[in-house]
């Protein structure tokens, strides 16, 4: 058991990267309620940061442009995250851990998987455990679906429950631009009224498309926005409906593709090149369909520290 070795202002601070599924297919829930994935990920440059430092005793703190409604007890992942790393290699040490949040809250972007992936990396750093990647990843498997693929980043393929990963050959860099919703969905919701709207009709185990593979080794961002899918969106647009025009108009602004992001509310439109970026951000946002838009590009790194290397 290690304890209080540390002085109380050593910090680390960790930045993490949203992201996009490129590619989402939904099988039938099984009997744990989750339901299998083949999903493409894909870590655009949205960030939120992740400060620890060391402290008397655990606490968390929230601020940034997308603080709005984010869990500040032991419920947010970050949290359980930190704790989940401190019982696994029996550290006695609390920290404060404060976040800043730019990525949209329940926004589909993993915003939250996102946290707990930076918390992993700062802990592992400030407490000097030197936890291998492979290690990290199935701490992160434990916390949810999404934060094993926010440790790596880029762009990556995610099956059983979107948990396990594998690489993708993937070329070139994308312009995104995402059109951010007021509100955010929730995602067993969501993935709830996806199995409603399918009803008794059989769904085959999700098998990922060759389009999309190949879309993505050449690199072509038209190729990419025609291969675009999302089995969840359905269900984000029957809970949201207006997401529909939102949808329209970023297709109709010059968007080669257009998706909802995992659960959603929030669309990713994905664009030729940074001029056609900025159009489309202008057009979206005087059309007054959306609530605020950003842009950015992918792939991303994934979680990784940027300052307060820890002293000694
Ligand atoms: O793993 P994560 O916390 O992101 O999942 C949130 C919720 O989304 C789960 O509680 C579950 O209802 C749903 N989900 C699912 N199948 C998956 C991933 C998530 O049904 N593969």
């Amino acid at each position: 058991m290690t304890s209080a070795a540390l002085p109380p202002s050593a910090s680390v601070t960790v930045r993490v990267p949203a992201k996009i599924n490129l590619e989402l297919l939904v099988g039938p829930p099984g009997a744990d309620g989750y339901h299998p994935l083949a999903t493409v990920f894909h870590a655009v440059n949205l960030f939120d940061e992740v400060t620890v430092t060391a402290a008397e005793e655990w606490g968390l703190s929230v601020s940034g442009p997308q603080s709005l409604g984010v869990p500040v007890d032991g419920t947010n992942l970050a949290a359980k995250a930190a704790q989940a790393l401190a019982e696994r290699a029996g550290v006695d040490e609390p920290v404060h851990i404060a976040i800043r949040k730019d990525i949209p809250v329940a926004g589909g972007m993993a915003g939250g998987s996102a946290d707990a992936a930076a918390t992993l990396v700062a802990c592992d750093h400030l407490w000097g455990l030197g936890t291998t990647k492979q290690e990290l990843e199935e701490i992160a498997g434990g916390l949810g679906s999404d934060v094993a693929f926010l440790l790596s980043g880029g762009t990556a393929m995610g099956s059983g429950r979107g948990e396990i990963l594998a690489p993708v050959l993937a070329r070139g860099t994308y312009h995104w631009v995402l059109a951010l919703s007021e509100g955010g969905l929730s995602t067993p919701a969501v993935y709830a009224e996806c199995d409603r709207l399918r009803g008794s009709v059989a769904v085959p185990d999700p098998v990922p498309t060759p389009e999309m593979m190949q879309a993505l080794r050449s690199g072509d961002a038209r190729a990419l926005g025609a291969a675009l899918q999302n089995d969840l969106q359905a269900a984000a647009l029957s809970l949201m409906p207006a997401l529909t025009d939102v949808i329209d108009a970023g297709l109709e602004f010059g968007a080669v593709g257009g998706i909802v992001s995992g659960s959603g509310p929030t669309v990713a439109f994905l664009c030729e090149d940074t001029e056609s970026a900025l159009d489309l951000a202008v057009a979206l946002t005087a059309s007054g369909a959306v609530q605020d838009v950003r842009r950015a590009t992918g792939p991303a790194h994934g979680a990784h520290v940027i300052g307060g290397p820890r002293p000694g």
